[in-house]
């Protein structure tokens, strides 16, 4: 497997994991019937934003977004989301993914990295996370309304680099 800087290009091999992910509506906020319009101006943004995907032969197993948490002064912060495709997962793929995309946070300059909406009853993101350093800051009552257990709460998460 490798991880690589993605383009527009990579898209359509993007897109059905994209879908695959948000449709459970258990992890991401976006709407679960997010179309596949909608999902590329999420997804593939403008530089300074990089996208990056996971590779085994030519199949897309993972895709990485990695872009400023705020504009302007507060653009030295990063802000990243990840996905793996479900019939992947528990393989190493999202920690092979996440430590990627935490070097290349380093080598853009970023001094840090903050998750806005991390869903408190996603177990397998908090261990990871937790695992690679970042550290709860705040817990935001019933902020997700996940698909099958109702509003939520969501963590910030947060690590400096
Ligand atoms: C969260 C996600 C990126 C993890 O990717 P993954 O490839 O399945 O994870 P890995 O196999 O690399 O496992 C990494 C760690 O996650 C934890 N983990 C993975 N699956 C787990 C599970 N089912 N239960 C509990 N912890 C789990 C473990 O701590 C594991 O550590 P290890 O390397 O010591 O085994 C992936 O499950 C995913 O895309 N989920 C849907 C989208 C999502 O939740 N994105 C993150 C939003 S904050």
């Amino acid at each position: 497997m490798q991880v690589r800087r993605a383009s527009a290009a990579d898209w359509p091999r993007i897109w059905p994991l994209w879908h695959r992910v948000v449709s459970t509506g258990e992890t991401y906020m976006s709407a679960p019937d997010t179309d596949r319009e909608t999902a590329a101006g999420v997804w593939l943004l403008p530089p300074p934003a990089a996208i990056f995907v996971a590779e085994d032969g030519s199949d897309v197993v993972g895709t990485a977004l990695l872009k400023p948490a705020q504009p302007g002064l507060g653009d030295h912060v990063a802000n990243a989301a990840f996905m793996v495709d479900p019939d992947r997962a528990g393989q190493g793929i999202g920690r092979r993914l996440a430590e990627h995309v935490l070097d290349a946070a380093r080598a853009l300059g970023y001094t840090a990295m903050q998750f806005n909406a991390v869903v408190s009853t996603n177990t397998a993101a908090i261990a990871l996370w937790t695992s690679l350093g970042f550290d709860v800051l705040a817990t935001i009552p019933g902020a997700f309304r996940h698909a099958r257990l109702g509003p939520v709460a969501i963590h910030v998460m947060f690590r400096e680099l």
